[in-house]
């Protein structure tokens, strides 16, 4: 594993450039889409295919025709105000509601009636609106759990605490006794102890004071540029991020989707969201 004369994470984190010369995380003068990056994606499949995606529950229908791409190194930001259906795409994504039709394919494969565990084993983390977190258990437990449905190792991989040390320090604490920011933190470590390629956040800040959320926004950005070298070499990860905090998703945004009522009534790059008016529609 990562004993194998791996870099450590805390040796990629020193590896990146100082946070002054990243203006803005992921605004597009950190890092610039180039024609070249496009020409590249473009022949790329994405990790993550959502085609035609229709939900219900009972009779009201809650997602109309939904479709998403992620790709590895990106992250794609859904926008959109209380109620039009966010949650409700991820826990179709994770298969945690039952799709009533269109297809999600995960590296090529259509997982669209896959259960959550199996996707998970196939390598898609989730964090959940609200954390759920096991208030009950420790910290410790609340990781070994999101090892559950891996096949081989149990031992907890020590990135996860070289990327949240709080965690390390609480370890024996229990999971409901952790501040809020601490909880959104260990539900991260506990979605990323099994090594995903594609990370799914649902309202990461919701909840949170500023400092946390400045750090979560660090590390989600750190994940799709470097990944993590949980199981041998660091892959860029693909990152889904649902979100109504318009700074923070403008931040870090490669790709957006705004939804209404269950659709998707706009989308584009990151770097266009202020000039497409991304802001104005979240506010009214
Ligand atoms: N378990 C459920 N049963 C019935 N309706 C639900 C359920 N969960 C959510 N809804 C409804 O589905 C719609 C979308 O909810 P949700 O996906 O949670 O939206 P968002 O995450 O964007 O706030 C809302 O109108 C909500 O009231
Ligand atoms: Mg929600």
């Amino acid at each position: 594993m990562a004993d194998s004369g791996a870099p450590t994470l805390a040796a990629f984190a020193a590896a990146l450039p100082p946070e002054e010369a990243r203006p803005g995380l992921g605004r597009p003068g950190a890092r610039p889409v180039e024609d070249a990056d496009n020409a590249a994606l473009a022949a790329t499949p994405p990790l993550l295919k959502v085609e035609a995606l229709n939900q219900y529950y009972g009779g009201s229908h809650i997602l109309r025709n939904v479709a998403l791409e992620a790709a590895c190194g990106e992250v794609t930001v859904i926008l959109g105000r209380n109620g039009v259906g966010k949650t409700t795409l991820l826990k179709s994504l994770m298969g945690v509601v039952p799709v009533r039709s269109g297809t999600v394919r995960f590296g090529g494969a259509d997982i669209t009636n896959d259960t959550p565990y199996q996707r998970v084993r196939r390598g898609i983390g989730y964090v959940p609106q609200g954390r759920e977190i096991f208030s009950r258990l420790t910290v410790q437990e609340n990781l070994q759990m999101g090892l559950a449905y891996k096949r081989g190792g149990t031992a907890l991989p020590k990135e996860l605490f070289e990327l949240f040390p709080v965690l390390r320090q609480m370890l024996h604490r229990r999971g409901g006794d952790l501040s809020g920011g601490q909880q959104q933190q260990l539900a991260i470590a506990r979605a990323l102890a099994a090594g995903p390629s594609l990370l799914v956040l649902d309202e990461p800040t919701e909840g949170i004071q500023p400092s946390i959320i400045k750090d979560i926004g660090r590390v989600i950005r750190m994940l799709a540029d470097t990944g993590l070298p949980i199981d041998g070499k660091p892959q860029r990860m693909a990152i889904v991020l649902v979100e109504q905090y318009y700074d923070f998703a403008a931040e870090l945004a490669d790709r957006y989707l705004v939804m209404e009522r269950g659709e998707v009534v706009q989308r584009g790059r990151g770097a266009d969201m202020e000039r497409e008016g991304v802001r104005a529609r979240m506010s009214i």
